[in-house]
């Protein structure tokens, strides 16, 4: 990112200013990155949360380290901790939460471009974001496959196994079942890695919910035109967000944030509808 931008109406705090450029001409495709903090009001924890974060309370997984969870060495040697955690994350059990249904809303507003999310919690898409334009960046449980010979097992049986939390075997060679959730050290799903360019057309970058601890996701947000502003709706500060002149930083919970932001766009009759239809 050059920094030869011209500088924005935007500045730190500014919703009346942000509301302005959602509704001007200039903005026609937000692209959004969002992580597990727009999950926790629904009910799901984040990880990286100091005492509420999973990665604090995996411990009763005895795990060597809150991480092997989703390592897949320490799950050919040991699925267990993560079918527990799967039982307990598992999609159908959690509403979908205001933020979701704005991301719906941009939609509906012919605004939203792409919604790259870390989540595999399938909210988006419950809330009614169109298919096409979510990028499911780290994979999701809505299939499977054997770790050992890659043969996919059925969607039924997998999820059955889930919910009666027991381990699920390839029938061919026995191995180990696992939902196509990126591990650490797995590669990304291919639509993510063909949607990357998209980046170069976002008109404003909203990012939500993310530690942006984890790469190669958390580049996305120096992908941007440098005429692109970034807004972060953040409980704390992250990435390099606010180190650019039109970085926009509103720090507190995305579903208050979200609300104040549609109060100031005239959306709010909007948004309770989508909230009240999930
Ligand atoms: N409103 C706003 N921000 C929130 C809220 C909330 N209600 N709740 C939590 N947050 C913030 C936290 O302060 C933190 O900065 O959301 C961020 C969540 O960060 P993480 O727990 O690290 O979650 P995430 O960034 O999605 O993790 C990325 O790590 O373990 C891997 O694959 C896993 O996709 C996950 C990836």
């Amino acid at each position: 990112r050059s920094h030869n931008s011209k500088p924005k109406v935007l500045s730190q705090k500014d919703i009346p200013g942000l509301a302005k450029y959602i509704k001007s001409n200039d903005c026609k495709n937000i692209v959004l990155m969002i992580g597990a903090g727009v999950s926790t009001s629904a009910g799901i924890p984040d990880f990286r949360s100091p005492e509420t974060g999973l990665y604090s309370n995996l411990a009763r997984l005895n795990l060597p380290h809150p991480e092997a969870v989703f390592e897949i060495g320490f799950f050919r040697r040991n699925p267990v901790p993560f079918y527990t955690l799967a039982h307990e994350l598992y999609p159908g059990k959690f509403r979908p939460t205001p933020t979701h249904s704005f991301i719906r809303l941009l939609s509906e507003k012919s605004l939203l471009h792409t919604c790259f999310t870390q989540n595999i919690d399938t909210l988006e898409r419950r809330a009614g974001v169109p298919g096409d334009k979510i990028i499911e960046a780290h994979g999701s449980f809505a299939t499977q496959r054997c770790i050992d010979c890659k043969r996919s097992f059925d969607d039924a049986k997998m999820k059955e196994h889930i919910l009666a939390k027991k381990i699920a075997r390839c029938e061919r060679c026995n191995g180990y079942v696992k939902p196509d959730i990126v591990f650490f050290g797995e590669q990304l799903p291919d639509n993510f890695l063909s949607s990357i360019s998209n980046m170069l057309e976002a008109d404003l970058l909203i990012i939500m919910g993310t530690s942006l601890t984890v790469q190669p996701f958390a580049s996305l947000a120096d992908m941007v035109k440098d005429t692109c502003p970034r807004v972060l709706i953040n409980i704390d500060r992250v990435g390099n967000l606010g180190s650019m002149p039109d970085d926009v930083v509103l720090l507190g919970k995305c579903d208050e944030i979200v609300r104040d932001l549609c109060k100031e766009l005239g959306w709010e009759e909007d948004l309770d509808r989508l909230w009240s239809e999930t």
